[in-house]
């Protein structure tokens, strides 16, 4: 049975307008965008002119209006047919670099890499020969063929294990990725993918390596190209997925693993989303735009500023005071569509829609001071997850997805170095270093948190430089006095592929954290300053709930594609698939 999968069928509210999926978010802004550009021209003195540009919202510095990209529209489908009948433009094959082994007569001992040799008239065996292809990973090898009944046969390198381990996941990724470079480069509209050999692999492998694959060639299909002016679309539209097995369950699990890339790419896209276009106010209407496509299982609440201090919320409120884009406090609400709930969970992301630094400004080499766009990173994640889950809808959970998104600037409103600010827990801060701003919003989120009644809470944030010299570029750093739920975690994490590794809350730095004057500063010395910062947002979590932080500095961004990962978003569904029931 063929699933059609675009975009459009799965948000129906979209259905009718010309904006889809990735794009909902685009509808949004392109309406705060367009509106006083409309009527800009019309004003004709200086005067007015001057009186409307002042109103304008932030958002329109720049004049940049994203583009509504058109939706991604891939289908496919679970099938066991022939491979060797398949007609298409490019049939992909996963080969391990067992399934390479040959007989003493040079011949593949593999029954399908024998099968399409002689097809070939040896032609595969030559090939891979030449090209050196011996099922590493990372290799990949695209023959153009005339006379066969699809256009072109890839090779794609599995590496050594098939299993169903974390290594075997990424490596399932890649052949999907591969697959989608291939399909951009032969502007092919339809593909298969099987694997060489299934041996060894149980149903369940079969499934998770199916899902994999799907994902990599979705994620590699698509390109974020709302901010360029020319683009082309993507050629690809069909994946049949041969020899993993067939049937509801298949194609639920399928489903599932798409539903999980457009969270992810809606998290890339937030991410890449430019501080003059994403401001606060235009992250929480994104959210409120998911509460909007999921309403039978999703509800939004937002707060303004003066909400948010009748909440006592001085913490994150300093934070925003030098910004002329105002705060908006995010929550989205996931309730499951039969009411029963077992365990109630919240997340929280950190919500920097531009983080300067504030009066100890980001200055210097390597200050990256221009990518900190990309430190909404953890809200992004959050709202990925958000957005999958409304459409994956799981029972017996309910979920809080939590931001206080601002942006941390410099004017006369802002906050001082050596200013005191009281959270909404009641507990006071000395603000020893303005640039140590994202866990003074998470202290007021993780309250506002632990409020819901939920029973555990994990934050992600992109809250330290120190955690990329600690980890590097790709893995995130986890802390949590938990470990139940940093098993929670690892044990997701073994699916989707996301790197984590756990680092200690070593109690005893405690002591650089101390104040003069008030309970606490926001920042401890140089050393072990990702640790110093989990143990401040530490203080705002009520002790009876379980809570585990995520320091996704270095994976939130991708240097070689200078764009955003999504990170965070899969292994977060995951966990929350995990507490369902
Ligand atoms: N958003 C930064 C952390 C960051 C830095 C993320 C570089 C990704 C790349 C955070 O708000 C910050 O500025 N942290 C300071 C803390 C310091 C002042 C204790 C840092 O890491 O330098
Ligand atoms: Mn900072
Ligand atoms: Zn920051």
């Amino acid at each position: 049975m063929a699933v059609l999968l675009w975009a459009s069928s799965l948000f129906p509210k979209l259905a009718s307008s010309s904006s889809i999926y990735t794009h909902s978010s685009s509808t949004h802004l392109s309406r705060l965008l367009l509106s006083p550009s409309s009527f800009f021209p019309q004003r004709r003195s200086w005067r007015v002119l001057h009186m409307a540009a002042s109103t304008l919202p932030r958002a329109n510095l720049g004049l940049t209006n994203p583009s509504t990209l058109p939706p991604i529209e891939i289908t496919f489908s679970a099938k066991e047919t022939d491979f060797s009948e398949w007609k298409g433009d490019i049939l992909a094959v996963g080969v391990s670099q067992n399934d390479m082994s040959k007989d003493e007569k040079g011949s593949f001992e593999n029954a399908t890499l024998r099968i399409l040799d002689s097809k070939l008239g040896g032609l595969l065996a030559e090939a891979s020969k030449e090209e050196d292809f011996t099922g590493k990973i990372g290799q990949a090898t695209f023959l153009r063929l005339p006379g066969l009944p699809f256009r072109r046969l890839g090779l794609v390198g599995l590496g050594q294990s098939t299993s169903s381990s974390s290594s075997a996941v990424s490596a399932y990724r890649g052949f999907g990725e591969a697959l989608a470079t291939a399909a951009k480069t032969a502007q092919a509209v339809d593909a298969a993918v099987l694997l060489a050999s299934y041996d060894g692999l149980s149903e369940e492998a079969k499934l998770r390596a199916a899902s994999s694959i799907l994902s990599g060639t979705v994620l590699g299909v698509y390109e974020d190209n709302r901010f360029r002016s020319e683009w082309k679309n993507p050629s690809l539209k069909s994946v049949d997925i041969i020899g993993f097995g067939t049937g509801p369950d298949v194609e639920n699990k399928l489903k599932s693993a798409v539903d999980v890339c457009f969270g992810v790419i809606f998290g890339r896209e937030l991410v890449n989303a430019p501080a003059n276009v994403l401001t606060p106010i235009a992250l929480a209407d994104e959210a409120s735009n998911i509460a909007s496509m999921f309403s039978d299982v999703m509800t939004a609440t937002i707060l303004d500023a003066d909400q948010c201090k009748e909440l006592k919320m001085g913490s994150y409120l300093g934070v925003a005071a030098a910004s002329a884009n105002p705060p908006r406090f995010i929550h989205l609400c996931y309730r499951p569509p039969n009411g029963s709930v077992k365990v109630k969970l919240a997340i929280v992301g950190k919500g920097l829609t531009f983080d300067s630094g504030g009066y100890n400004i980001k200055t210097g080499p390597g200050c990256s001071i221009e990518l900190m766009k990309f430190d909404m990173g953890g809200s992004a994640a959050t709202l990925g997850a958000a957005r999958a889950i409304g459409q994956i809808k799981p029972p017996g959970v309910e979920v809080h997805f939590i931001v206080a998104a601002c942006e941390n600037m410099i004017s006369g409103t802002g906050m001082r170095p050596g200013d005191i600010v009281t959270a909404s827990n009641g507990k006071t801060i000395e603000v020893n270093n303005t640039d140590a701003e994202g866990r003074l919003t998470l202290a007021d989120a993780l309250v506002y948190a632990c409020n819901q009644g939920v029973e555990k809470v994990v934050d992600l944030a992109t809250l330290t430089g120190a955690c990329i010299i600690a980890l590097g570029s790709s893995v995130a750093g986890v802390f949590t006095p938990s470990d139940d739920l940093a098993a929670e975690i690892f044990s997701s994490a073994e699916k989707t592929g996301e790197k984590f590794w756990r680092l200690p809350l070593e109690e005893s730095y405690w002591e650089t954290m101390k104040s003069g004057v008030a309970d606490m500063v926001n920042t401890g010395g140089r050393q072990g300053g990702s640790i110093t910062a989990a143990l401040f947002l530490k203080q705002f979590v009520d002790e009876k709930v379980q809570w585990l932080h995520i320091d996704m500095a270095g994976p939130v961004w991708n240097e070689k594609k200078r764009a955003a990962t999504g990170f965070g978003v899969s292994t977060l569904v995951e966990w929350v698939l995990k507490n369902s029931s």
